[in-house]
């Protein structure tokens, strides 16, 4: 499946993403609405994506959170593509569409190489995706919303060029 990842940017956009993740975590996983939209979705600060198919059809999104201090990780969270479209490469195509974006607006230049930590909370049954992609799981687990998780780490680098490129992620078109 080709795929492309834009920003959510009109309502359009914003309810096929609250579609995707009412459809996978409240209806699939038993997630409770009033948890699953929070107020992070909200913050101007917030990036939220979708992964796009050939046909106009949004089959993915995730959202990448700002750093709480200078020096803590980014955030990537609410990973989900929809039950159809899974085992396909979606969920990878957005991960490095954010890890991209991460790297270009909260990387620090050491030796000139780009870099940044980039955090998330993975349940234990996405564990095996996000080790493909490189994140390290720490070994202490909790319950979120009775759901196993593990938090799990990644450093992220670009050439320092990266800078003046554009970004991975389009805005609407
Ligand atoms: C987890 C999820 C986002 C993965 O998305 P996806 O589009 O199916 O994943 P991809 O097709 O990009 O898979 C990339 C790689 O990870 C592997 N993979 C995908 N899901 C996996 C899983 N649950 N466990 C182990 N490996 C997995 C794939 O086999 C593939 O491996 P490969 O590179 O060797 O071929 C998707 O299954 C999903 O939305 N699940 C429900 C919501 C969810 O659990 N979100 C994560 C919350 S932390």
């Amino acid at each position: 499946m080709s795929v492309r990842v834009v920003r959510v940017e009109t309502p359009e956009q914003r309810a096929a993403m609250t579609a995707i993740r009412m459809a996978v975590f409240v209806q699939e996983q038993d997630v409770a609405p009033e948890r699953e939209m929070d107020a992070l979705d909200d913050d101007p600060s917030t990036l939220h994506v979708l992964a796009v198919d050939d046909d106009g059809s949004a089959v993915g999104t995730a959202r990448l959170l700002p750093p709480h201090d200078s020096g803590d990780p980014a955030h990537i969270g609410r990973v989900a593509v929809t039950a159809a479209a899974r085992g396909l490469g979606v969920g990878a195509v957005l991960m490095t569409a954010l890890e991209a974006e991460a790297v270009e607006r909260f990387g620090e230049v050491v030796d000139g190489v780009r870099t940044v930590s980039v955090e998330l909370s993975a349940q234990e049954q996405a564990l095996g995706f996000y080790d493909r992609l490189g994140y390290v799981a720490r070994p202490e687990r909790y319950l979120d919303e009775a759901i196993w998780h593990r938090d799990a780490v990644k450093v992220v680098t670009s050439p320092d060029t990266a800078r003046d490129a554009p970004g991975s992620v389009t805005g609407a078109t």
